[in-house]
């Protein structure tokens, strides 16, 4: 594994035309420097709540108002921030070569950025879902989502996230675009929560793994590589003018 700061010398770069898949994997680290709190830094999210009391199945059927707050209290801040340069060039690079956004993240960020289809394995933190029925999606008005706000069933909405212990029905189409992948770029994300963590051994044999976060990590157990340590907005800004470059 090589350690790259500037000089972002990937040999595959040669190989890179309109025509390669790129695959991002993002996570909390992307909306960082947007004023959005990661889960597992130092003052990250998880160091303010106990996650087993907002962001389970149990806690929502234990204290369904608490959770809501939970959601509430970072959909009010989403809709203050705006993305960064990251979600942008992730965006300016969509617009030239085929390359789908898959998030760890439930803000909406890429979007705002410009992306298109980005795929949420956690879900939709503007989303509202059915608690009786998981097809019926709304979005949600504004950063509240109270108790009292049912779905056409009667039922009352949860947010359309993905919770510890739930099924994370994203990763079939996930996996699949992963093994079709020409370059895998992992923005933001500590890589401690499975199955999204698992998709960097999906890539074929030989796919270089580009992973843009500052601090230091064991990357030992995938092969082919390169961590640059750089926050996000720099990195992927300098990778994606490299690669347009390189086209
Ligand atoms: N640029 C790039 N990376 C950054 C930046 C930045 N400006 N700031 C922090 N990071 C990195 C941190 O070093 C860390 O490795 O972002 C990563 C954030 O890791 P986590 O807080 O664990 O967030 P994430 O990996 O997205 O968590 C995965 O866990 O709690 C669940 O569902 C939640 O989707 C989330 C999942």
């Amino acid at each position: 594994m090589d350690e790259l700061n500037y000089n972002i010398d990937i040999p595959e770069f040669g190989k890179l035309s309109s025509h390669s898949s790129i695959v991002v994997l993002s996570g909390a680290g992307i909306s960082q420097e947007s004023g959005i709190k990661t889960f597992r830094d130092n003052d990250g999210l998880w160091e303010e709540y106990n996650v087993n009391e907002v962001a389970t199945p149990e806690a929502w059927s234990k204290n369904r108002d608490l959770v809501l707050r939970f959601y509430n209290e970072r959909r009010r801040q989403l809709l203050a921030v705006e993305p960064n340069d990251a979600h942008r060039y992730l965006a300016k690079l969509q617009n030239h070569v085929n390359t789908q956004i898959i998030t760890q993240n439930i803000d909406d960020l890429h979007e705002r950025g410009g992306s298109r289809n980005v795929l949420h394995l956690h879900g939709e933190l503007r989303k509202a879902r059915s608690s009786v029925d998981d097809t019926l999606l709304y979005d949600v008005e504004g950063w509240e989502l109270k108790d009292g706000d049912l779905c056409e069933k009667g039922s009352q909405l949860r947010p359309h996230v993905v919770w510890f212990g739930e099924m994370v029905p994203m990763m079939i189409p996930a996996t699949r675009l992963v093994s079709e992948a020409d370059f895998l770029i992992v923005v933001g994300t500590s890589l401690n929560v499975y199955p999204a963590a698992g998709l960097l051994f999906d890539v074929s044999k030989g796919v270089p793994i580009v992973v843009i976060d500052p601090s230091e990590m064991d990357l030992s157990r995938f092969s082919n590589v390169y961590h640059i340590r750089e926050k996000a907005s720099v990195a992927v800004k300098n990778l994606v003018l490299k690669m347009l470059a390189s086209l």
